[in-house]
């Protein structure tokens, strides 16, 4: 099937499965199914919805592999005028990639999404400058956060799916509105996604780019003097972070805690501890990689602070507790997207 029609047909299907599922009419058909995820009596357990399980696995099916490339003959680098990260691959394997990045980010569009195609050597378009630092930065998930993805790995699809601006992102969002003369909201009562449309603050995903240190809130003891002394603020938005990565999961909190003590790491699922490793890999992602690429973008791409658009867990998730199901894309382009260029 031709790149487009996958896209074009998944699109439609999807929406069908939907609606059979009833999710756009907002209720839940049984039978839901009960899995039982701690020990027993801890109430550990996750429960799913069939017909709704189908639109999901069906929502992350993957497209068809690139045919295999000739890695012999020269280098890329020496075929072509201005490559800085791909020059390793041989001209069959650099050509491959192009076609495979074609598909998971631009299907639509094509090479001139990212090309002046009268001369695919310039940079004029940002798109271009773009994607040179997306490649660097899915190297670097793929080789520095193991500890995070595994061996599954991301590629450019599991943010992406078909699509140039990926369905999942978000921008600073400024919590203390002055309504009024004196009025501060703090960003209480203003449904917004970023709060998971809950009464609580906007800037839920602040520890997603600043200091992680400020996500616990929980005293060690009663009426404790060496508690983290987080204030209510703190705490709401440690809430709304933690609601933002149940959804993006499509998990309960019982998936990463039992609820008796939610600070407990010895009583937590282990789980908790790859969701630790995905919060510093999201941290860094934005800071070293997203919010860099500020000045490349034109400013409509920007958000309402002027800052860039960044990532969060359902970036890659997308409402799964592995992407795509757990099935790697990546050990078809290790050359191009995991090991590093030699
Ligand atoms: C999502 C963005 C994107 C798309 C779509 C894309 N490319 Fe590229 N292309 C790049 C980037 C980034 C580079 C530079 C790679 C490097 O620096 O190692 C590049 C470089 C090239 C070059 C090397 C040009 C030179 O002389 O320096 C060729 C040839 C090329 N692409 C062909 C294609 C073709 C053919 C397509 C469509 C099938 C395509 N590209 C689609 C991003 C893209
Ligand atoms: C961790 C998730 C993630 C991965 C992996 C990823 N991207 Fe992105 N990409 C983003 C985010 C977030 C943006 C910002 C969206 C925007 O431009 O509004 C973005 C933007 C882009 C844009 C600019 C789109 C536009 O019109 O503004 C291009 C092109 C792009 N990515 C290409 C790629 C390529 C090629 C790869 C694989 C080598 C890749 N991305 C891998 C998250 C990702
Ligand atoms: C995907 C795993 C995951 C899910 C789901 C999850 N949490 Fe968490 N939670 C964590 C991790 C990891 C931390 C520690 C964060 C850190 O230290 O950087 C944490 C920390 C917390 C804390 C602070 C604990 C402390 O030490 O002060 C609270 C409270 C909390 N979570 C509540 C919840 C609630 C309520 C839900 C459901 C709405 C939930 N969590 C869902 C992984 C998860
Ligand atoms: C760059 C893409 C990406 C981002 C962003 C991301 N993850 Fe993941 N995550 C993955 C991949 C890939 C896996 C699967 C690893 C495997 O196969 O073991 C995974 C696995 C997990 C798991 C283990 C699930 C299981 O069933 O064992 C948890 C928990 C998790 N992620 C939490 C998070 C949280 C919380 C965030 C946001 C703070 C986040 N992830 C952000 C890519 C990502």
């Amino acid at each position: 099937m031709s790149s487009l029609r996958f896209h074009a047909r998944k699109k439609a299907l999807l929406l069908g499965a939907l609606l059979a599922a009833g999710l756009v009419a907002g209720c839940e058909f049984p039978p839901q199914e009960s899995a039982q995820s701690g020990y027993r009596g801890t109430g550990m357990s996750q429960i799913t919805n069939k017909a709704k399980a189908e639109a999901i696995a069906f929502a992350n099916s993957i497209p068809e592999v690139q045919p295999e490339a000739d890695d012999t003959g020269p280098k890329a680098s020496e075929v072509y005028q201005n490559v800085k990260v791909l020059g390793h691959l041989s001209e069959g394997q650099f050509l491959r990639v192009m076609s495979a990045m074609t598909e998971w980010v631009a299907p639509e569009q094509g090479c001139a999404y990212c090309h002046n195609v009268e001369n695919m050597a310039d940079d004029s378009m940002y798109t271009k400058i773009v994607s040179r630092r997306m490649i660097e930065m899915t190297r670097t998930i793929n080789t520095t956060w193991k500890p995070h993805v595994a061996e599954t790995g991301v590629t450019c699809y599991t943010c992406h799916r078909g699509q140039p601006v990926p369905a999942n992102i978000w921008f600073s969002q400024k919590d203390h509105i002055a309504a009024g003369s004196a009025a501060d909201n703090k960003g209480h009562n203003t449904p917004a996604p970023n709060a998971s449309y809950s009464s609580l603050p906007r800037d839920a995903f602040t520890p997603l780019f600043a200091s992680a240190g400020q996500i616990r809130v929980i005293g060690k003891d009663a009426l404790s003097t060496d508690a983290p002394g987080e204030s209510i603020a703190t705490t709401e938005r440690t809430y709304s972070l933690m609601m933002h990565m149940s959804t993006g999961l499509g998990v309960n909190c019982t998936f990463c805690h039992n609820t008796r003590a939610f600070a407990e790491w010895d009583q937590s699922p282990p789980q908790r501890v790859t969701a630790w490793h995905g919060i510093r890999m999201v941290q860094g992602l934005n800071a070293t990689y997203l919010e860099p690429l500020k000045s490349t973008y034109p400013a409509t791409r920007l958000g309402p602070e002027g800052d860039a658009p960044k990532a969060n867990c359902a970036t890659c998730h997308q409402g799964v507790s592995k992407p795509l199901g757990g099935v790697s894309m990546l050990k078809d382009y290790i050359k191009e997207l995991s090991a590093p260029p030699r």
